[in-house]
């Protein structure tokens, strides 16, 4: 069953459109990436960085990892000597190996097409990465304790993540909020408001068949980092950003504020208690 779900998984992700997505924004990109660290590169390099006094780790794991674009940069980046890559998706492995060929980095990486969580590894690991792949685990608390179980003391959890509503199905008052800000600002972006829909139970289950591993646990992160840390997940928000974002990209020669004002909004919500993105980086004790 979970060999089904992992090939339909695979079989449905699919890169969006070039700076159509939040993510080709550099000003939210900017506001995520600093509240993380605004030491050495910003965001979780510089984090990383900052936590190792800038020595290379010998050895590192990174579950879901896609086509390992992330993990060549940190090894590029000399914060990473040697990944094991864990991925289900055999396209995305493969995509991974012509990649750091490519680069020269072949002797850096070790891709497993394989659930990593089905092995039991004993203190192996300077790091632990979980980018965007922690919210596609079936049991987030079983994926953290397997996580802190292989790291060597003195290793580290890093972890960026969508935190958000289960099923990717927004809150009714998120859902709000974004289109109130899409109708108010419509000459300007020209996007019908109701193109942000909250979540229903129909929309779940449509969003279960077009990927089972989408968000199934998401919302219990948070908790179970703090359960298996003993320290708290830091809350980016992302709520406003992952709603209207793709909407916003590349209008700022037409409305320079526009972006500060998704991100005031995005601060507003996340006071609310409504938020998209986590961020932990923590240090096993040794
Ligand atoms: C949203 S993508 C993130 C990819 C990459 N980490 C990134 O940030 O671009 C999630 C990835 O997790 C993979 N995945 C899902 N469940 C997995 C599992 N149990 N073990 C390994 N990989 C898994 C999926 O195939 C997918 O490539």
């Amino acid at each position: 069953m979970k060999l089904l779900l992992h090939k339909i998984s695979g079989r449905k992700w699919k890169p969006a459109k070039p700076n159509s997505r939040w993510q080709d924004n550099p000003r939210f990109v900017e506001y995520f990436q600093t509240q993380m660290s605004t030491a050495h590169e910003t965001g979780y390099a510089g984090a990383l960085r900052s936590a190792t006094g800038d020595r290379p780790l010998p050895r590192a794991v990174s579950v879901g990892a896609g086509k390992g674009n992330k993990e060549r940069a940190l090894v590029k980046a000399g914060l990473v000597e040697h990944f094991d890559l864990y991925e289900v998706s055999a396209d995305r492995i493969a995509e991974s190996q012509r990649l750091a060929a490519e680069e020269g980095l072949s002797a850096n990486f070790d891709e497993h097409l394989a659930d990593a969580l089905e092995e039991d590894i004993v203190e192996r690991y300077d790091l632990v990465l979980w980018l965007s792949a922690l919210h596609h685990m079936f049991d987030v608390d079983k994926a953290l304790e397997w996580s802190v179980r292989a790291l060597k003391p003195g290793g580290f959890l890093l972890i960026y993540e969508y935190v958000g509503p289960t099923r990717l199905q927004w809150h009714p008052t998120e859902t709000r909020c974004a289109r109130r800000f899409l109708k108010e600002n419509h000459d300007l972006v020209g996007v019908d408001p109701k193109r942000v829909r909250r979540g229903t139970t129909f929309r779940r289950y449509k969003q279960f068949l077009r990927d089972p591993s989408e968000a199934p646990q998401s919302n219990l992160i948070p908790a179970a980092y703090e359960r298996h840390t003993g320290e708290a997940m830091q809350i980016l928000g992302g709520s406003a950003i992952h709603l209207c974002g793709g909407f916003v990209t590349g209008l700022e020669d037409q409305d320079p504020t526009i972006h500060d004002r998704v991100i005031a909004l995005d601060k507003d919500l996340r006071n609310q208690g409504h938020y998209h993105f986590g961020y932990g980086l923590w240090q096993k004790p040794t």
